[in-house]
């Protein structure tokens, strides 16, 4: 550390440091605060801040700042000092130079689409993001753009500048039709919205047609490496030091709808591309904000996004609440109709969203005994979800008190559930009862050994990934227990979880009580990885364009075969038992 001054690398993060003493102060950039507490340490290389309590060296700043994991963060301090570090292992083991390369044409596509809202080509979007009444402050902000209306734009401007066709195609940037064999534009006569990551570098476009006749209205980049819509929300780069000072983000369905709220001055406001929220997003959130404002459209397809959402919301521990617009009004259109102060007053009625979720499932059932207790059997899952015990009784009571039913007639049914699901994951018996369709042996097999096998943990952790299992559950359960350091499974001991984590003892003790038979721990994890190549490679199949690509993909997996054979070699000899 003692190589980057931490001085001069917070300043260069944009927070404005004055010395006093021997020390540094600026504004925390951690919490929303109007008098300095942030205080920086230059001799000891440590900064702290008085308000929220938040310390640490450089790499915790750019963790936390700049959302970087440990190792990027030892990567970009090792760059500013020069200090070599082998790139390719260390920094980020699946980066190679083709991948980097596709970013670099993403870049210079949004520049490329930029500049033609100011020429011809784009003279329609420029006049449609009028007639919108979009600012050109928000142009800038959002680097809008327009693709034109050529088979062959973005494409021949990207060859010119010496890019590779692949290195576009991975963009998705072009495509390739079979019948003219020759690569085209994805994006043609649409206004073009940059996606971007968490680093502000555009990963994807949002493309929306001028044409009201035109299908689809938005068309997104397809899935590349750079771009998963499961993963991406559009705003949160723009939006995010907003977000990080309130500590707040108030989440809309549309583009257009993230645009005009951060016009109006409501900067924390994000949307998904196009996709439903799932707990992905919400795990990104969670980095950055407590509070979670939906808004949604006043009709009922709002409504049942309004309902999904909130039972999703409620097993994360956030601060959630919703509002619903009048029928008819999206976010954006009710910002330009009813201005600023309205939709304020509007967001000041927000109602939480364990109100809202109790009262919207009560009007989906009749006003009768019979009702009510639909209505608890729908909101028990939801409870199940909470992990954290003392929340999900919190819950539980706040439940109870606005439905008018005893707590403990929902802790009962609450009970009953739970039995039901463990004893599908073999409270008394065989796992195996559970449909065999269901359980993957392998994955079940391979849990095991690792319970019993300690020494596996620190191989098996670099060599298998939790998304690498098929049934959720032990998906979920492998997930968890890689929380764990090393240490704990050597030996392992259950019982030390039974009071801090009862669920993940029972589970952990299921699986431990069956008998299990001598197998092949190596064999098991090299079976699970081959029916993921299979199945990846057949999805990979059917999408394929042509017998090029097709070649490609069968030579990538020949390699990828080849990979899980060493990683077998790894733990020969590792029987169980
Ligand atoms: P405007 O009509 O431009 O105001 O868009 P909107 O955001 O109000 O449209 P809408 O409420 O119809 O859709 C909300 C969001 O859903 C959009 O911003 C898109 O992300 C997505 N969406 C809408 N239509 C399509 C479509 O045809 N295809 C895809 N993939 N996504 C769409
Ligand atoms: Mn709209």
């Amino acid at each position: 550390m003692e190589a980057t001054n931490l001085v001069d690398l917070i300043s260069e993060n944009g927070i404005t440091l004055n010395k006093s003493g021997t020390n540094y102060k600026g504004l925390c950039p951690f919490h929303s605060e109007k008098t300095p507490s942030f205080n920086v340490n230059p001799l000891r290389g440590y900064f702290y801040c008085f308000g929220c309590k938040i310390s640490g060296d450089g790499i915790k700043f750019l963790m936390q700042h700049s959302r970087l994991s440990f190792v990027e963060a030892v990567g970009v301090l090792a760059n500013k000092a020069n200090i070599p570090l082998e790139k390719k292992s260390i920094i980020s083991p699946n980066r190679n130079l083709d991948e980097d390369e596709g970013l670099n044409c993403l870049k210079d596509a949004v520049l490329f689409y930029k500049a033609k809202l100011s020429t011809q080509d784009g003279e329609n979007t420029a006049n449609y993001l009028r007639k919108r009444k979009v600012s050109e402050r928000m142009w800038k902000k959002f680097d809008l753009g327009a693709s034109p209306n050529d088979w062959h734009g973005v494409l021949n401007y990207l060859k010119g500048k010496n890019k590779l066709v692949k290195n576009l195609f991975r963009t998705g940037l072009v495509k390739f039709s079979e019948k003219s064999e020759s690569y085209y534009d994805t994006f043609r006569a649409r206004l073009m919205f940059p996606i971007k990551d968490i680093h502000g570098r555009c990963i994807g476009f949002g493309a929306r047609t001028l044409n009201p006749e035109d299908n689809p209205k938005y068309l997104n980049s397809p899935e590349t490496t750079y771009y998963r819509k499961s993963n991406v929300l559009y705003g949160l780069f723009e939006g995010l030091s907003s977000i990080r000072k309130l500590r707040q983000l108030i989440f809309v369905e549309g583009y257009l709808d993230v645009i005009r709220l951060h016009e109006n001055g409501f900067s924390e406001a994000v949307a998904t591309c196009g996709t439903a929220l799932t707990h992905n997003h919400l795990k990104i959130i969670k980095r950055y904000a407590e509070n979670i404002i939906l808004i949604f459209d006043g009709d009922n397809a709002g409504k049942v996004a309004a309902l999904k959402y909130t039972h999703l919301l409620l097993s994360y521990a956030f601060e959630s609440y919703v509002v619903s617009l009048p029928e008819g009004e999206d976010p954006d259109s009710f910002l330009l109709i009813k201005g600023k102060d309205a939709f304020e007053k509007m967001l000041g009625n927000k109602i939480p969203a364990l109100d809202y979720l109790v009262k919207e499932t009560l009007k989906k059932f009749e006003n009768s005994i019979q009702g009510r207790m639909q209505c608890m059997e729908e909101l028990l899952p939801t409870l199940s979800n909470i992990s954290d015990m003392k929340r999900r009784q919190l819950t539980l009571m706040a439940i109870s008190e606005r439905m008018g039913i005893p707590p403990e007639m929902i802790t009962q049914e609450l009970q009953k559930k739970s039995n039901k699901n463990l004893s599908k994951l073999n409270i008394n018996g065989s796992i195996q009862s559970l449909s065999s369709s269901k359980v993957s042996q392998d994955e079940l097999w391979l849990l095991q050994s690792l319970l019993r096998k300690g020494n596996l943990w620190p191989i098996v952790r670099q060599h298998l990934s939790p998304e690498e299992f098929k049934t959720p559950y032990f998906k979920k359960l492998y997930a968890r227990l890689l929380e764990f350091p090393d240490s704990v499974f050597q030996p392992f001991d259950p019982l030390k979880l039974e009071k801090s984590d009862p669920r993940l003892f029972q589970a952990v003790m299921n699986l431990l009580k069956e008998e299990i038979r001598i197998h092949d721990f190596g064999l098991s994890l090299m079976r699970i990885k081959e029916r993921n190549l299979e199945l990846s490679f057949r999805d990979s199949i059917l999408k394929s364009e042509s017998n090029e690509e097709r070649a490609k993909i069968g030579a990538r997996r020949r390699k990828e075969e080849k990979k899980i054979k060493d990683v077998k070699l790894l733990f020969d000899g590792n029987s169980t038992c």
